[in-house]
């Protein structure tokens, strides 16, 4: 059996501040990938086996998911098996999609692969409001009938779909993922322009690939798929999760103190990993990962956030912590979801000084924040409040640790061992 999430809703994080963080942590495959691998499972028939998959809640939520379209899903360590039937169910249901906004991943393979899918709207983080315009046109493109009714996206294609030119109107993410599983049984060549570059749809590209599809163009703004009539299963290794990455880089930073990650990709996290090193860090590479190391109380640097390859989104709660506790002011933009900065009202009960216009923010660093009860209102939001509460004095208390569990195996265990005061109650 794999390790178990811990999935009691009512627990928090006790952190008390003051710690500098020092020792060494193992980053595992991305949240962001691994469950994109897993929808995409459903394209072929049969067994494909995922590894390095990390022991977090919503890779169960999706386990759950694919069981009930149909699937033998097997867990074992960071190996997961996913046995896909001959014509797996078509309906994903409220009950399971509405914990995690990747649940609809499975429409464009279902389409694909059986001519019909309904995926209930999904729910996922409180982050912004997340259409799913781009996903609809899309697959209308493809040839596919597509509508929401009853709360549910019904996308039908009886006669199989067909290759198209599509230009998104935003590098979307999930768009590009659902577009990209669909064409690869489309009859005929799909071009998806101005296509999402992250590492993580690199990776599902790549499953792709192996199980047989053609797709050029992955990690580029243009991705250009030939369509196949048939996937065969693969065994695919889960990309290096860079924003857990990224959030031990700023907890490094942030405690004045010395990790070295290993798992991290250099290579995926260059701009945060320059903006890190312009607010003082001493950043090296490793054999296997990244060291990041601070020596001074951080200097405070302007953000804003992009689509990969710009500054991702994700990590907008931990630049902010950090910025609250920096020599000097800042201006951080989030350019990609319109209501992340909640978190900053949590932020701010810890004193921090924030003051948020529209899409920005902008931050007048003290030299310490102070600890209080906050609640965590997303993964990320949830991980860069105890990252704030590392560097508030006396005890902060952090609400709503299942956020963070839906993305962060055993989070304070690992804090523990790098020799933060965190406890779960
Ligand atoms: C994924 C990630 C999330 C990350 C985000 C951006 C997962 C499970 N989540 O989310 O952690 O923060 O990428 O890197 O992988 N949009 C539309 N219409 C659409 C689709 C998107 O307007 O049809 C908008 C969204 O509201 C948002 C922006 O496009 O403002 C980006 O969304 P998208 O890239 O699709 O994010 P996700 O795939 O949902």
């Amino acid at each position: 059996m794999a390790p178990q999430p811990n999935l009691q809703q009512n627990d928090r994080f006790r952190i008390h501040g003051g710690a500098r963080l020092v020792g060494e942590v193992h980053v595992g495959g991305a949240k962001n990938s691994v469950l994109k691998l897993m929808a995409a499972a459903l394209l072929a028939e049969g067994k494909s086996t995922i590894a390095n998959v990390p022991a977090i809640a919503d890779v169960e939520i999706m386990s759950d998911l694919l069981r009930r379209l149909g699937c033998t899903v097997i867990h074992e360590g960071s190996l997961l098996s996913i046995d896909v039937p001959k014509t797996p169910m078509h309906r994903a249901d409220y009950d399971l999609v509405r914990k995690m906004r990747a649940s609809i991943n499975v429409l464009g393979p279902l389409v694909a692969r059986i001519g019909r899918a309904e995926v209930a709207l999904p729910g996922g983080d409180a982050i912004g409001s997340r259409g799913l315009d781009f996903h609809i046109k899309g697959l209308e493109s493809l040839g596919a009938s597509a509508h929401v009714e009853h709360g549910y996206v019904i996308a039908e294609a009886p006669n199989g779909l067909t290759g198209a030119d599509i230009a998104l109107d935003f590098p979307s993410v999930g768009a590009t993922e659902n577009l990209m599983t669909a064409a690869v049984l489309a009859q005929g060549v799909t071009t998806i322009e101005n296509a999402a570059r992250e590492p993580d749809l690199v990776d599902l590209g790549e499953f792709l690939i192996s199980m047989g599809a053609k797709i050029e163009g992955l990690g580029s703004p243009v991705i250009t798929i030939t369509g196949v009539k048939e996937l065969r299963p693969a065994h695919h290794v889960t990309v290096s999760d860079r924003i857990i990455a990224g959030t031990w880089a700023f907890a490094a930073a942030m405690t004045q103190g010395d990790i070295t990650i290993h798992g991290a990709r250099a290579d995926h996290m260059e701009v945060m990993l320059e903006k890190l090193a312009s607010a003082g860090a001493i950043i090296t590479s490793t054999s296997d990962g990244v060291r990041v190391k601070m020596e001074q109380r951080p200097t405070a640097v302007d953000v804003a956030t992009l689509p990969y390859p710009g500054f991702a989104t994700d990590l907008l709660p931990f630049i902010i912590a950090m910025n609250s506790i920096a020599d000097g002011n800042s201006l951080v933009t989030e350019n990609v979801f319109e209501s992340r900065f909640m978190f900053v009202n949590e932020l701010s009960r810890l004193g921090a000084q924030v003051h948020v216009d529209g899409h920005h923010a902008s931050i007048h660093g003290i030299t310490e924040l102070s600890g209080a009860p906050v609640e965590a209102t997303d993964i990320r939001a949830g991980a860069g409040l105890v990252l704030a509460a590392l560097v508030a004095d006396g005890v902060t208390t952090v609400d709503g640790a299942f956020h963070v569990d839906r993305g962060y195996p055993e989070f304070a265990e690992q804090l523990r061992a790098l020799g933060a005061d965190v406890t779960r109650e």
